[in-house]
């Protein structure tokens, strides 16, 4: 069995990626497999300041560029201090968003284009891509209204972006599954968190196969 995996997790809020990369992790540690769950910015403390600047709502004039390299640089950060260490370790790394966030928000739903979003990312974290992505896939109209109903965190400066551009998030993702369809295995998020749950285990069990 192979569990020194790199495997993310994507897809818009709400969609229900924290919540089930947490169960994931707790099945994965049952199984004694071990695993390093983790998000960006990840508590690496220059990637979590990068990242309070890309998300304060008063930033309402940052340049979609400036985004686009600031999540580049959050993530670098976080990969070689804390990702990267652990997989050389021999560790599963699971990670709630990655660098297919930045192709579908920045590149494809921004418009700057997703060749170049990928180019800076590249230059970010060298050219290795997670060995598995799972796209948690719902419509931004659940996403969303999951996000108002629980109001379990603070709504930032992305959330309150016009329903179209999450429309163009969930398309930029689509287009990512043709582009990439070896990595990215698309998950319904509109289910029960049970068969969620179910189908991600399946999918990941696989992988270590
Ligand atoms: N399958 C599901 N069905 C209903 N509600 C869910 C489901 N998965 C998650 N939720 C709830 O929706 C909200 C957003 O989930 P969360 O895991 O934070 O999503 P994300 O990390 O993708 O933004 C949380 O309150 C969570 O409890
Ligand atoms: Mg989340």
């Amino acid at each position: 069995m192979n569990c020194n995996l790199f495997i993310t997790f994507e897809g818009p809020e709400g969609a229900g990626k924290t919540t089930i990369i947490k169960k994931i992790a707790e099945r994965l540690a049952q199984e004694n497999i071990d695993v390093l769950a983790t998000r960006e910015p990840g508590g690496i403390e220059i990637a979590e300041k990068i990242r309070t600047i890309i998300l304060n709502p008063e930033h309402t004039a940052m340049d979609e560029r400036t985004e686009a390299l600031l999540y580049a640089a959050a993530r670098s950060q976080h990969y070689f201090e804390k990702v990267r260490p652990a997989l050389d370790a021999g560790k599963m790394v699971i990670c709630d968003r990655f660098i297919d966030s930045s192709l579908a928000y920045q590149g494809y739903a921004r418009g700057i284009g997703v060749d170049e979003v990928l180019s800076i990312n590249e230059f970010a974290i060298g050219k290795k891509l997670p060995d598995l992505t799972i796209l948690f896939d719902i419509s931004p109209e659940v996403g969303l209204a999951r996000i108002h109903a629980h109001g379990d965190r603070e709504v930032n400066r992305l959330d309150v972006e016009s329903l179209a551009f999450h429309q163009k998030v969930r398309e930029g993702y689509l287009q990512l599954v043709k582009r990439y369809p070896e990595r990215i295995r698309v998950v319904n998020a509109d289910q029960s968190m049970e068969h969620v749950v179910e189908d991600v285990w399946a999918i990941v069990y696989k992988a270590m196969q």
